[in-house]
């Protein structure tokens, strides 16, 4: 391929310019299980930043760096936490952001997305489109992420190439435009048509596909002497592609009409290394991105950032609190003093790191598209800005209508100092919302939750993290509506009807059910009982996006 499609532009060399066209900036997201671990393992050991897959996660059975992490995550083997890696590859610095996968935080997998690029989209072979593929799909229209597909594990036993691609077509409306094709159908996965050059690229298997998998090219003559049938039917389908005009269309990715499609299996390392080079070649480098008020902030104004994501308890060793902050514009530098847009306030950086899975280094300059982590940042919370210079605030991170709900108790009253701090760090970091009012004083706050699989890591962390083991009694409610101060006291007067404030000053009024709630807009027409869009338009009531 050629020249990247946003290099800088002739004449404007500054480091942020310059360094914003070397980034890539993008997230891996799937349905549980479609192989997000193997596969971030696998980009991280094709760039050489592992010797040996398992070094990222530390997924069940495989070895891992930091083996004590949140046992709860690892009991349940999914992924709670988010790591960002940063690597070099062909020259290009790389930013992959993990998502958790599954859908009870798909709050936590949204605030992600809005700090990357692109996005790569896991597909099961075997499974196509899921329900989790499907609303994540939604997202990435929604907030306009170009989307590489990558259909992963070929090596097994799987639906037909060309079904798929019809798949993709009509369920998702964007134009699946393969970039390249597997030679050998799922299950007997010999390799892949690269269909720019109709170079084949066969793999050998490696023990365990701990390890690089050794790849030799071929031209096509040689291919069809190697592998017969199944070289003339992937040649027949790539030539059927063509006919169709599935080329991929770089206009037409960044506008999210199309997505470039990949086959692969991620445990063999099959295919990864061209995923990488697809991420370098035609994913796009750090755009201006658009303030509050739809401004973009081009890339070498000074420096500006965003935190999309704060956690704790990372490392067992280092027991903080992270931010992540995705930089804007500018250069950061660390121990450079910034400005925190929410309270006016200087912020010193003296703490910053750049991530690496659970381990972290020093860090001391970071550019437009990096991810940061600022360690014991507790003024900052999720959707904050930071900047140099001038005021400027980037739109605030949306939280979704919660669907469950729970009120929270200490289980030793003499740990209630522990209780309220575990609970105050809890709600900065998004783990669940945390509901108050006046009529329940602050003993007792309801937590709220999108997926009950959050009330979970916040019991876990109660106990192992702040040492104040709580009781959660759930509440029967599932219904919530935005609504406006002047109305919290006639709505409390209704059956099964309560209203509690959450910290981010919304008016949550809850009901039993959805009989209920259309029973109190029936008697009461005039009560503003908005669904919670609140910061992102086109976002349903159920945290799932809509279909336009
Ligand atoms: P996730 O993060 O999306 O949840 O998926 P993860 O990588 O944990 O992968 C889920 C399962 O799928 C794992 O098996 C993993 O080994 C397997 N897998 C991932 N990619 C491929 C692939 O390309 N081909 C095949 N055949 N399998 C793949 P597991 O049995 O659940 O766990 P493990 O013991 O293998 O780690």
């Amino acid at each position: 391929m050629t020249n990247h499609p946003c290099e800088p532009a002739v004449g404007r060399s500054t480091a942020a310019l310059e360094q914003a066209g070397r980034r890539r900036t993008f997230a891996v997201i799937s349905h549980p299980d479609a192989g997000k671990s193997t596969v971030t393992e696998a980009l991280a050991l094709h760039a050489r930043v592992i010797s040996e897959a398992g070094a990222v996660h530390g997924k069940a059975g495989r070895r891992s760096t930091v083996s004590d992490w949140m046992e709860l995550e690892r009991s349940r083997g999914i992924s709670v936490s988010s790591a960002a890696l940063q690597f070099t590859y062909r020259d290009t610095v790389i930013n992959l952001v993990d998502t958790p996968g599954h859908a009870d935080f798909s709050e936590d997998t949204y605030r992600v997305l809005s700090a990357v690029d692109a996005a790569v989209m896991l597909l099961d072979a075997a499974k196509g489109l899921e329900t989790q593929t499907m609303k994540l799909f939604e997202v990435c229209r929604h907030r306009k992420i170009p989307v590489i597909t990558l259909v992963n594990k070929w090596d097994r036993p799987g639906q037909d190439a060309l079904g798929l691609l019809d798949e993709i077509e009509e369920r998702t409306g964007l134009r699946p435009t393969p970039l390249n094709w597997p030679v050998g159908t799922a299950g007997d996965f010999r390799g892949l048509l690269e269909r720019a050059t109709g170079i084949y690229h066969r793999f050998t298997r490696t023990a365990g596909g701990a390890t690089l998998a050794p790849e030799e090219h071929f031209d096509a003559d040689t291919a069809e002497s190697i592998e017969g049938d199944a070289w003339r039917t992937a040649f027949e389908e790539h030539e059927l592609l063509q006919l169709s005009e599935a080329v991929h269309d770089q206009a037409a990715f960044l506008e999210h009409r199309t997505t470039p499609v990949l086959f692969g299996s991620a445990v063999l390392n099959h295919g990864v290394r061209n995923l990488l080079d697809t991420l370098v070649d035609v994913a796009p480098c750090p755009p201006a991105r658009r303030d509050v008020n739809g401004l973009p902030r081009a890339l070498d104004e000074p420096f500006s950032g965003f935190v999309f994501k704060v956690q704790a308890g990372m490392n067992t060793a280092h027991r903080d609190r992270i931010a992540y902050v995705r930089i804007c514009s500018g250069v950061f530098e660390r121990g450079m003093v910034v400005t925190h847009s929410a309270t006016g306030r200087p912020f010193a950086t003296k703490y910053a790191h750049q991530l690496f899975g659970r381990e972290r280094c020093g860090l001391d300059k970071a550019y437009p598209g990096d991810i940061v982590g600022l360690v014991n940042a507790a003024a900052l919370r999720v959707g904050d800005t930071l900047h140099v210079g001038d005021p400027v605030a980037f739109p605030p991170m949306p939280m979704f209508a919660p669907e469950h709900f729970a009120i929270a108790r200490v289980k030793d009253t003499g740990r209630y100092k522990q209780f309220r701090r575990g609970i105050e760090q809890l709600d900065h970091e998004g783990v669940v919302q945390v509901l108050r009012s006046d009529l329940r004083g602050d003993q007792a706050p309801v937590l709220a939750a999108v997926g009950p699989m959050q009330f979970e890591v916040a019991e876990h962390r109660m106990g192992h993290e702040f040492n104040s083991p709580m009781t959660l009694e759930r509440l029967d409610y599932t219904v919530a509506r935005g609504t406006c101060p002047e109305w919290v006291a006639t709505l409390n007067s209704q059956r099964e009807t309560e209203v509690l404030m959450r910290s981010d000053g919304t008016h949550l009024a809850r009901f039993s059910t959805r009989w209920r709630l259309q029973s109190v807009q029936r008697d009461l027409p005039e009560a503003v009982l908005e669904s919670l869009t609140l910061t992102e338009p086109g976002m349903s009531n159920t945290g799932a996006f809509r279909h336009s």
